[in-house]
């Protein structure tokens, strides 16, 4: 089956680089080079054209059917979920955790500030324990915030746990399990059988 009429959108940093191990054991040709800022690769008969995009942008690349197929965690997809998408398949890596943390194991004592690059996870979950919350909102380095007196809690990323360990910080809830997902444009998934075959690749199936 060609890959002519495909392309996958890749989210850049850990998920790329994940990406590029499945896609290389998937025996699937692989033509970003480290070194290049190239971020667009077109089909070719080995392999679907490529974009590399920022992550959170993936899943309205794909709801758009800018791009078939995509790749990109799970947070970022509850983060930023799209009526258009479809979630077919776990692709089982960038495995970690949203959590909510703090400097001591304790559930917070009535309103508090929480500083999160997810807003809406958070707000989903501090609503469902009808807690009220204030949200400063963060793009990285979150485990400064409760240092330097910003919020005296998080909601961020937990893979090994020792970005918490260095700034006294402890895991008090999981919110969320996430890993890598292939996401598909659902009316492309219906009407292009060749994403099946890119999803049965990716996945190692026999
Ligand atoms: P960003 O610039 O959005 O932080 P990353 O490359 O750090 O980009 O993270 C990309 C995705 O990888 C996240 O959306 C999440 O699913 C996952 N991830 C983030 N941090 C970790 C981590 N420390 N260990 C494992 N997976 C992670
Ligand atoms: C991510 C996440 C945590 C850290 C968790 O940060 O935001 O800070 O990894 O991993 P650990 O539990 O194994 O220490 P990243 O390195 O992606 O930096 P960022 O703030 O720029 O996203
Ligand atoms: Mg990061």
């Amino acid at each position: 089956m060609s890959f002519q009429n495909v392309t996958v959108a890749i989210a850049k940093g850990r998920i790329l680089e994940g990406a590029k191990t499945l896609w290389q054991q998937s025996g699937l040709l692989w033509p970003v080079d480290e070194d290049s800022r190239q971020l667009w690769f077109a089909p070719s008969p080995e392999r679907p054209g490529m974009l590399i995009a920022r992550a959170r942008d993936i899943p309205t690349l794909v709801g758009m059917g800018i791009a078939d197929l995509g790749i990109v965690g799970l947070d970022v997809l509850e983060e930023y979920p799209n009526n258009h998408v479809l979630q077919v398949a776990d692709l089982k890596f960038a495995q970690c955790r949203v959590v909510l943390a703090g400097q001591k194991n304790q559930w917070p004592e009535g309103p508090t500030r929480i500083a999160t690059k997810y807003q809406r996870i958070a707000q989903t979950y501090f609503t469902i324990h009808r807690h009220p919350v204030e949200m400063v909102s963060l793009s990285g380095s979150l485990e400064l915030a409760p240092v330097i007196g910003l919020a005296p809690y998080i909601v961020d990323i937990v893979d090994t746990g020792n970005t918490l360990r260095q700034h006294q910080l402890t895991e008090i809830a999981t919110i969320l399990e996430s890993s890598a997902r292939l996401i598909a444009n659902a009316s492309h998934w219906r009407t292009k059988p060749e994403l099946e075959h890119v999803r049965h690749l990716l996945q190692h199936e026999e």
